[in-house]
């Protein structure tokens, strides 16, 4: 379905009581509703932001349009979580209403200051003629939850040579001083990032560009994240223009990161590495970190991709968060775990262990819908060996290794309702190792697969039928020895 500007610029207060009833019982029926990820009561859910420990407790909030599955007038949308697996929906944060953020309150991030906690975001604006004026604001959250907007922006003008794309402010504090990086496009049209310092978060300095060695990647940078771990500095965006090579950059847009020193703050610069994609799914796109009280480095994503139509766009509405990882660094890669609280969702244990030869197996005590399956392979010489789950005659999801190529290989082709395969239904990268260990956790219509403990990780949606329940496990050409360990959520 086509939807006009006026539609998506509809705000929730001139849609009647009836309409919103008549769309959340629309969502409600959707046989796709997933089960512990979060996820909008109705409308569209994109980036994660303002992700922060404050006052005990975890505080998340997304972008969200709430009358339909499109990029609309956007809000920002508050959760909150003790423990951050069980959320608690707690309403709107962030409602456009101002004169400076009327056309979308925009991604942004949240910093704890003098008791209370502030979110910068951007305030998009729009012309006669449509063009975007982007405003820097901030809103303040108190200890009872009441959240006001400072009157006016922050950082109400683009500096020169960049265009309107300039968004999405993630905010730090480093030696009594805050800085916030905010994604940016030259007036060359190539993407990159410019960094701001301030004293008490409402006067910003410029400070200018970040200075990498990634002059000419990509059209815009959105969603920009800087934070030091163990020692380094480690700089995620989300690039978008990056053409495809080979495995690399499939989906329309991507999200990575690079690491090396610590940013120089005086003179702006990120000596680097390599970028590297943050995850090798379909869908994953503007990820945000916080550091909590116990020092971790927690990482959450949109699981979703703009510009692709969804199964449940059908039923009102559309995406929702990742689970938590926590970051670390290897070997100069991040190593991303899901957090370990995540154990409380395990109920009921099941183990398999036995091996495969030129041959697929199941498993009576092996079905389900939504668990957490950890899957080791070792002592195997089989060509190709791996899982297919929520599988039945007609539908598969497919993570395998294959030997020969030294690829890991998702494959969504048979998982069930067909979206977005004009980008293609396969995804891999290259990967060695001895013991292969696959971590699923599967929800009723999405899987992250966590790769050797965090080494890479596979996040995607998937559609299949209710009764798309088998886990098998097979061995192409040789066999595999594995162990399985399944715990129903
Ligand atoms: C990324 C993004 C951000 C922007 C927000 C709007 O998905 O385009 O750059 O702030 O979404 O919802």
């Amino acid at each position: 379905m086509e939807w006009s500007k006026e539609e998506r610029y509809r705000r929730l207060e001139d849609a009647s009581a009836e309409e919103i009833s008549e769309l959340k019982a629309r969502v409600d029926s959707c046989p796709w509703r997933q089960s512990y990820h979060i996820q909008p009561v109705t409308g569209l859910l994109n980036d994660p932001n303002g992700f922060s420990y404050y006052n005990g407790e975890y505080h998340l909030f997304y972008q969200w349009f709430p009358l339909g599955p499109v990029h609309g007038l956007k809000y920002w949308y508050h959760v909150r979580s003790k423990d951050l697996v069980h959320w608690e929906d707690v309403g709107i944060g962030i409602k456009p209403d101002s004169n400076f953020d009327n056309y979308g309150a925009y991604s942004g991030s949240a910093i704890e200051h003098e008791g209370k906690l502030y979110l910068i975001y951007t305030g998009n604006t729009r012309d006669e003629e449509w063009r975007r004026h982007p405003k820097q604001c901030l809103a303040v959250m108190d200890p009872q939850g009441n959240i006001t907007k400072v009157n006016n922006p922050v950082i109400s003008e683009v500096p020169e040579g960049y265009t309107e794309h300039f968004r999405d402010p993630k905010v730090w504090k480093e030696q009594d001083k805050f800085y916030t990086v905010i994604g940016a496009q030259r007036e060359n049209e190539t993407g990159t990032a410019v960094f701001y310092s301030s004293e008490d978060l409402m006067k910003w300095n410029f400070q200018g560009e970040l200075v990498t060695k990634l002059q000419d990647f990509g059209f815009m940078w959105e969603c920009p994240d800087y934070f030091q771990l163990q020692d380094k500095g480690v700089f995620i965006f989300s690039p978008q223009g990056l053409e495809p090579q080979g495995d690399n950059y499939r989906n329309i847009y991507q999200s990575g990161y690079v690491l090396g020193d610590k940013l120089d703050l005086k003179h702006r610069r990120l000596s680097h590495g390599e970028f590297h994609e943050l995850d090798r799914g379909f869908d994953f796109y503007a990820p945000q970190t916080m550091e909590d009280t116990e020092g971790r480095r927690i990482l959450v994503g949109w699981m979703g991709m703009g510009e692709v139509e969804y199964p449940t766009d059908k039923n009102g509405w559309a995406h929702c968060l990742t689970l938590p990882r926590e970051l670390s660094i290897e070997n100069g890669r991040l190593i991303q775990k899901p957090i370990k609280e995540l154990e409380s969702l395990r109920k009921k244990e099941y183990i398999v262990e036995d091996e495969a030869c030129d041959e697929i197996k199941a498993y009576d005590e092996l079905k389900g819908i939504t668990y957490e399956l950890i899957g080791e392979f070792k002592n195997h010489d089989a060509e190709e060996f791996g899982i297919e789950f929520r599988a039945s005659e007609e539908e598969r999801t497919v993570i395998k290794y294959d030997a020969l190529q030294k690829k890991l290989i998702l494959d969504r082709s048979s998982s069930g309702e067909e979206f977005g395969s004009e980008y293609g239904s396969v995804r891999a990268c290259d990967f060695q190792g001895d013991t292969i260990k696959l971590q699923l956790f599967v929800d009723v219509s999405s899987v992250e697969i966590f790769i050797n403990d965090g080494q890479e990780v596979f996040t995607s949606r998937i559609f299949p039928k209710k009764n798309s329940r088998d886990i098998r496990i097979f061995a192409t050409k040789g066999r595999t020895s594995f162990n399985m360990v399944k715990w129903d959520y």
